[in-house]
């Protein structure tokens, strides 16, 4: 977890545009309780969540990323880009990656564009690697999109891991710019743990399997989660990444305006803000209405909460994930003065 350099010398990068898009449909609590053995009530408690979008038949990963990057490349004013970065669990094939299909559709062929995977982590590993490429020269401005489609792996059977997770795509578009200048990304802090890969994963579907030569079944083509053991690494890894990270800037808690980690679960959120004294008013969620979207789930936080009017420039925000691997990161930012782009929820399709 440790060594990671602390920010380098070259340009910052800026947040200079941010959107969110979630697919029309809307399942609720009670729709999922009418096949599953589950109720309203027990989602609530135990996940925080209300309600979710999920994507339509045919939608894919790169069909919400799509609409995200757009608006994001609206809010920031520009529609040209030199490196696209999509962060994903749910890509849209094994190959090619989906970045370069989403850059294409936003007229951005000739871009660089590549995929980052780190299940729940992504974004935040996707906001280092835009920070790295635009510190080290190779980029001056990147759009970064956090899209997952999990109801494609998820079994709409298994009740555990169908009430938690919903499909939504969020995004930024990052320049390059001064460390002092509000939207400079700071400090990062990141880590992984593949002794514990088998807490989530899906089985089948990579070489792993393949070279295997047997057949799947049925869970072994599906997402799976060992629940109890990942909410308690989630609540550790998460507080000491965030920990690690207000230490490497010389932060204080009581500087943080704004916490806004992976919508994992409401439980695990709260027990993170607890554990490092921070208010549970500054812990920006939006679980209750989108429940978990991986790799989508920070830029849609950040797209509601500044939809909401609730981020102003010069704001202090630090993010944190975790996701399977294990990975986690947490990342120091501070709020521009951005247009901000209509929230993810009242855009029509
Ligand atoms: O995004 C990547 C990181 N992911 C996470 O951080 C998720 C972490 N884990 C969690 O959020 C929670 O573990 C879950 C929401 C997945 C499950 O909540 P829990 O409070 O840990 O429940 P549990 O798995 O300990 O199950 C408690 C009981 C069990 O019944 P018994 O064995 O006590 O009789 C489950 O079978 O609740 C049962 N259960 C349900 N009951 C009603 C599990 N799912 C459901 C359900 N409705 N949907």
């Amino acid at each position: 977890m440790s060594g990671n350099n602390p920010r380098p010398s070259g340009p910052a990068a800026v947040v200079c545009g941010l959107a969110g898009w979630l697919p029309p449909r809307v399942v609720t609590n009670d729709e999922l309780s009418e096949r599953l053995d589950t109720d309203d009530q027990w989602i609530r408690t135990r996940t925080g969540i209300g309600r979710r979008h999920l994507a339509g038949p045919g939608q894919a990963t790169s069909d919400l990323a799509v609409e995200a990057g757009r608006r994001a490349l609206e809010s920031a004013g520009t529609g040209s880009v030199d490196t696209v970065i999509v962060t994903t669990t749910t890509p849209d094939r094994p190959c090619p990656a989906t970045a370069p299909v989403v850059a294409a559709r936003l007229g951005l062929a000739g871009a660089a564009a590549f995929d980052v995977g780190a299940v729940c982590t992504g974004f935040v590993y996707g906001l280092a690697t835009a920070a790295g490429l635009i510190a080290s020269g190779a980029a001056r401005r990147v759009l970064l999109i956090g899209a997952d489609t999990y109801s494609t792996i998820v079994d709409p059977l298994d009740r555990t891991n169908a009430i938690i997770f919903g499909d939504g795509a969020g995004a930024l578009v990052l320049r390059a710019g001064g460390p002092d200048e509000p939207g400079a990304v700071g400090h990062f802090d990141l880590g992984s743990d593949g002794a514990h890969e088998d807490l989530i994963t899906v089985a089948a579907g990579g070489s792993r399997q393949r070279s295997a030569g047997v057949t799947p079944t049925h869970a072994e083509r599906h997402f799976a989660m060992r629940g109890r053991e990942v909410y308690r690494h989630a609540v550790t890894r998460m507080a000491a990444s965030a920990r690690t990270v207000l230490d490497r800037a010389g932060w204080k808690t009581d500087d943080v305006d704004h916490f806004v980690p992976h919508q994992a679960n409401l439980r695990i959120l709260h027990s993170v803000a607890d554990d490092l004294g921070l208010p549970r008013e500054r812990c920006v969620t939006n679980l209750d209405t989108v429940g978990n979207t991986g790799a989508a789930s920070i830029p849609l936080a950040l797209a509601h909460a500044a939809a909401g009017h609730r981020l102003r420039p010069g704001d202090r925000l630090l993010l944190t994930a975790f996701g399977g691997g294990l990975t986690w990161g947490s990342c120091l930012l501070t709020w521009p003065g951005i247009t901000t782009a209509p929230s993810p929820e009242r855009i029509t399709p």
